[in-house]
């Protein structure tokens, strides 16, 4: 049964941009009622920007509904002052509580940490490395882990979109707090652009981009950090070679046997740098007939098999053509995301048993 300890602990990553205190510590998430799927609740807004409220709006009910509601209703109430003197009590009695200073956020980079971190490459766009780093990291927290997943495409961003994010990052104390959707949490680009132009905090961001997407995201608790990287190997793809010598690698190929072929070039980069091959997925395999269940190899076979053979690898995965049967009705709609247990929803699982099972 669903408690409201749950529904509490389910918003604890959410913070408010003027008291810079989570919702649950400042209790700004209130009445709550619990009447079996259904949970309604009060919302105490700091502020009333329509953008604001919608943006809460989203992670809210998005929280609540991993914890398991099935529908969620959310009131809204401006604070008093008197809200606001008890809120800034409880930030005083917060900072006066820790006598020693924060604790130092953790670097991820540095390899005594143990995370493991894996780029997906390809050597030519549009074969779905972004599509296969997405559910590869959605299946990974499927299975319990605790999943990262930086959109290093600076310039060719998609993630936020596949993944149906369309809330913007906060800024907590100074550092930026990850979107979390479907327990992954998210970093882009995208976020920091809107409709093209640059917002305020672009600026300092450009330039050391990547370096930046690890020293002032607070990334929190993480084990697995998935890199979709811009297509073919161009500096991005050499900037994570060299920031981040133990990160392991995930090629993705279509089965034409000239993508392979192109492919293969990401490959050779890979060894050339030392990073660790996990294996190869196959995107866009074949299609498989509705009514019969006969496969047809539309794009051609045996490209990801040659691939793997040609840089002494194994085919981790073959992915079959056709898109997410999701519905933008849906309460975490996603163009993108794989259903568990749709047959690809279920490859996915498999992919990331294989992952879990190679790096540990
Ligand atoms: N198995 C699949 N079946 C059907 N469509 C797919 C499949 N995989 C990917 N796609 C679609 O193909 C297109 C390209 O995929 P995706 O963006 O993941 O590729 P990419 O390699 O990341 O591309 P880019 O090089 O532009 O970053 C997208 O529209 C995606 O939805
Ligand atoms: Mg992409």
């Amino acid at each position: 049964m669903l408690t409201k300890e749950q529904l509490l602990d389910a918003v604890h990553h959410i913070y408010d941009p003027e008291f810079q205190l989570s919702l649950t510590e400042l209790q700004f998430i209130r009445d709550i009622v619990i009447k079996e799927g259904l949970v309604s609740a009060t919302v105490l807004l700091s502020n009333e920007e329509e953008n604001y409220r919608s943006a809460l709006q989203q992670q809210i009910t998005e929280s609540f509904q991993r914890a398991g509601a099935t529908e969620v209703h959310l009131r809204y109430r401006a604070m008093t002052e008197f809200d606001r003197n008890d809120a800034a009590r409880k930030v005083q009695e917060k900072s006066a509580a820790s006598e020693t200073p924060a604790a130092p956020v953790r670097d991820l980079l540095d390899p005594e940490q143990g995370v493991h971190f894996i780029a997906i490459a390809s050597g030519k766009g549009g074969v779905g490395k972004s599509t296969v780093t997405v559910n590869l990291a959605v299946a990974l927290a499927r299975l319990g882990k605790k999943v990262a997943l930086i959109d290093a495409d600076i310039y060719g961003f998609s993630v936020p979109d596949m993944m149906g994010i369309e809330e913007r990052p906060q800024l907590v104390q100074n550092r930026i707090i990850p979107i979390e959707r479907f327990g992954v949490k998210v970093i882009s680009m995208g976020f920091f652009v809107e409709d093209n132009t640059p917002v305020i905090w672009r600026g300092p961001m450009l330039g050391k981009m990547l370096r930046n997407f690890f020293s002032e995201v607070d990334w929190g608790d993480v084990e697995y950090v998935l890199l979709d990287l811009p297509p073919g190997t161009g500096d991005v793809a050499l900037d994570v070679h060299q920031m981040i010598p133990q990160s392991k690698e995930i090629i993705i190929t279509t089965p034409h046997a000239t993508a392979a072929f192109v492919a293969a070039r990401a490959g050779a980069m890979a060894k050339h740098t030392n990073h660790e091959m996990l294996g190869i997925v196959e995107n866009m395999s074949y299609y498989q007939c509705g009514h019969c269940g006969e496969k047809e190899y539309i794009f051609g076979r045996g490209g990801g098999g040659k691939l793997a053979e040609e840089l002494h690898t194994e085919l981790l995965a073959q992915i079959p053509l056709g898109a997410p049967d999701n519905h933008i009705s849906e309460p975490d709609y996603s163009p993108s995301v794989y259903k568990k247990d749709s047959e690809t929803g279920q490859i996915y699982l498999e992919l990331a048993n294989q992952v879990i099972h190679k790096v540990s």
